[in-house]
């Protein structure tokens, strides 16, 4: 099944399949912060991750979201469509937290009616630095029409994800997706939606249960990273 491997990031691996429109994409256990400047290993986070990722990326599309995903290889591997990334963090925010809080002073917890959305660009060596859509076209990452097309797909897919996190007791705060190009030029929703990549707040409690206690060094990472995959199962 898994032959080359293509790319590896921060989190995941690619590797070429058979088929040269396909990809495995694995989860692994690394996790970082701040560009790479935090690095910590976690043991099981690679199978949390892929197993709630590919739960929400089944509930999105039954709900007409088109996305990367076409099945489970096993509990650290996705089979998906190959697509080029589209240099973009995607950032959609319900309550204020993290970067926002620093850049503009808003108060943590703050409820943002409508949401905000953003764009940042993905360049490392730039520290992905939020930008507008001129920037985005001018760096020739997407068009106006395309930019709009996302933009539509991130207020749908808040929609959805606010409504099944409420389900499992999570208020869902903020959350960054990323998108790619089938060969077809298709945009599809693409990388993992996870605690990684959410801020997940216990309704009843305020508890964080993502990838914050990492980055703030508060503990029970792992044991949060076990709660939300345990809520969103018990729901199927
Ligand atoms: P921020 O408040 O640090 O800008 O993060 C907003 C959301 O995006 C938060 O849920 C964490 C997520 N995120 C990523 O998944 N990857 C990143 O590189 C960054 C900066 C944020």
């Amino acid at each position: 099944m898994k032959q080359e491997l293509l790319y590896e990031g921060k989190a995941k691996q690619i590797y070429s399949t058979a088929n040269p429109d396909e990809v495995i994409i694995y989860y692994k256990d690394d996790a970082t912060a701040g560009n790479g400047a935090k690095k910590a290993q976690f043991e099981d986070k690679g199978r949390l991750n892929s197993e709630i990722s590919r739960m929400i990326y089944m509930d999105l599309m039954k709900n007409g979201i088109k996305t990367h995903l076409i099945k489970s290889v096993n509990e650290r591997e996705q089979l998906c469509h190959k697509v080029d990334i589209i240099l973009l963090e995607a950032i959609v925010r319900n309550i204020a937290a993290g970067s926002l809080v620093k850049r503009i002073g808003l108060e943590e917890g703050k409820k943002l009616n409508p949401p905000i959305l953003e764009f940042c660009y993905k360049a490392d060596a730039f520290n992905d630095p939020l930008i507008n859509d001129d920037h985005a076209v001018a760096l020739g990452l997407a068009t106006h029409e395309e930019l709009d097309f996302i933009r539509g797909e991130m207020r749908k897919i808040n929609d959805y994800l606010k409504a099944l996190w409420l389900e499992v007791g999570i208020d869902l705060v903020d959350f960054k997706i990323e998108f790619g190009r089938m060969k077809d030029g298709t945009i599809v929703l693409a990388d993992e939606i996870s605690p990684d990549t959410c801020r997940l707040w216990d309704s009843k409690t305020g508890e964080k249960l993502d990838k914050d206690r990492f980055r703030q060094d508060m503990g029970g990472v792992i044991e949060a990273y076990e709660e939300i995959h345990r809520r969103l199962k018990d729901r199927t």
